[in-house]
């Protein structure tokens, strides 16, 4: 054992409300050797972490959701990129990239070979954070928000809020790719801009454009056919009121409500809209697609795309995982800047 490890671990859930840097703790812990592998094990060193904004009800404590709770004492875990660096498992070697849902975030971690899957380490033009990115969760879920459950089709109009984000920036290109006009809302004009030169067609700063009302209607004056909701709060209640007749919303995520008190939460007054309109609202969880045939679509559509370079995605990288939980903490504030990943450390072992 030496004590070169780092983990990150939770001090206490957090029921409602924002959290804070103090509701972490980064502690050094011992790492473990490959002696203290049992079969079908293998130890894993952390390239890098992804941040999710599904951590904040991983925080919650609740028993109550379509995934546990992270428990006190206990490191937070999450999708990630690791290298092996020993194995007792007939499917993995030393050297090998690996991902999954399950990473703690521990620089070297012990993870049984059932949960992670092998990435390839060396494609020209994509990195390992790729995996966590373009390639990855939020890519997919963008596809499947969009072209699997609203069935988007050329000449109709959709609203993309957090437009910028891991999830929306791929939603507008996909979109645009399909014919459709694109209006994105984002929370900085660095982030209008970004939108922009994705090709949508009108991108507006929610913060500091004055009535939400009026920046949607005269972005889409005659409504909307789709909106991808990542926010939920007072654009999902604006977007409610512009629905055309069989307009679809994919609820993909609610960000603007995941910190919200009783007293602080947005009541919808729209919801009207859905009868008068025939609006459909898909909610969906992204872990239950995987294994079904949109996978390979996705996989198919998106990885030719990127390496002809008809797709852009923006990472956002932190660096060193003791700045891990501040990293986290800025979803929610809206201070990353595309997919917000944590690097731990290099391929090479450096970092
Ligand atoms: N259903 C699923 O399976 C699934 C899978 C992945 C993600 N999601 C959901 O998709 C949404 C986007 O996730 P992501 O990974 O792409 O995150 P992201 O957009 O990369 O980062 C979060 C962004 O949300 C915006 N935001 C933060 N607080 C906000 C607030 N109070 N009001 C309005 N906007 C706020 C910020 O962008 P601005 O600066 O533009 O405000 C922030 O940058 C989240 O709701 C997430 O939970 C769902």
């Amino acid at each position: 054992m030496t004590s070169s490890n780092v983990s990150i671990k939770l001090v206490r859930t957090i029921p409602s409300g924002s959290p804070a840097l103090e509701d972490f703790v980064v502690e050094a812990v011992d790492t473990p050797s490959e002696s203290s592998l049992e079969p079908n094990q293998v130890l894993i060193r952390s390239l890098y972490f992804s941040c999710d904004p599904y951590f904040r009800g991983r925080l919650s404590g609740t028993k109550d959701s379509y995934v546990s709770s992270f428990i006190p004492g206990n490191p937070l875990e999450g999708r990630g990129i690791g290298t092996v660096e020993a194995s007792t498992s007939p499917k993995f070697i030393k050297g090998d990239m690996v991902t999954s849902a399950a990473f703690k975030w521990e620089k070297y971690f012990i993870s049984s070979d059932g949960a992670l899957t092998k990435i390839p380490s060396n494609t020209a033009g994509i990195s390992p954070a790729d995996y966590l990115g373009v390639l990855g969760m939020p890519s997919f879920t963008a596809y499947v928000g969009l072209v699997f459950l609203c069935k988007a089709q050329p000449g109709e109009t959709i609203l993309v809020s957090a437009a910028s984000g891991a999830v929306g920036q791929m939603v507008v290109q996909l979109a645009k790719a399909r014919g459709l006009r694109v209006i994105g809302a984002a929370g900085s004009d660095d982030k209008v801009d970004f939108v922009k030169s994705l090709g949508a067609d009108v991108v507006f700063n929610y913060k500091t454009c004055g009535s939400l009302q009026e920046t949607v209607k005269k972005a889409a004056p005659q409504g909307i056919d789709i909106y991808f909701d990542n926010v939920g709060g007072e654009l999902l209640d604006v977007a409610l009121s512009s629905m055309r007749f069989f307009g679809r919303i994919a609820a993909c995520g609610m960000i603007s409500q995941y910190n919200a008190t009783p007293e602080t939460a947005y009541h919808i007054k729209n919801l009207g809209n859905i009868v008068t309109k025939k609006v459909t609202i898909y909610g969906y969880i992204i872990s239950d697609y995987f294994d079904k045939p949109v996978y390979k679509e996705f996989i198919d559509e998106v990885s030719s795309k990127f390496k002809k370079g008809d797709i852009q995605y923006r990472l956002d990288e932190v660096f060193g995982i003791e700045n891990a939980p501040q990293a986290l903490l800025d979803l929610f504030e809206g201070k990353n800047f595309g997919k917000r990943v944590v690097k731990v450390s290099d391929v090479n072992g450096t970092l």
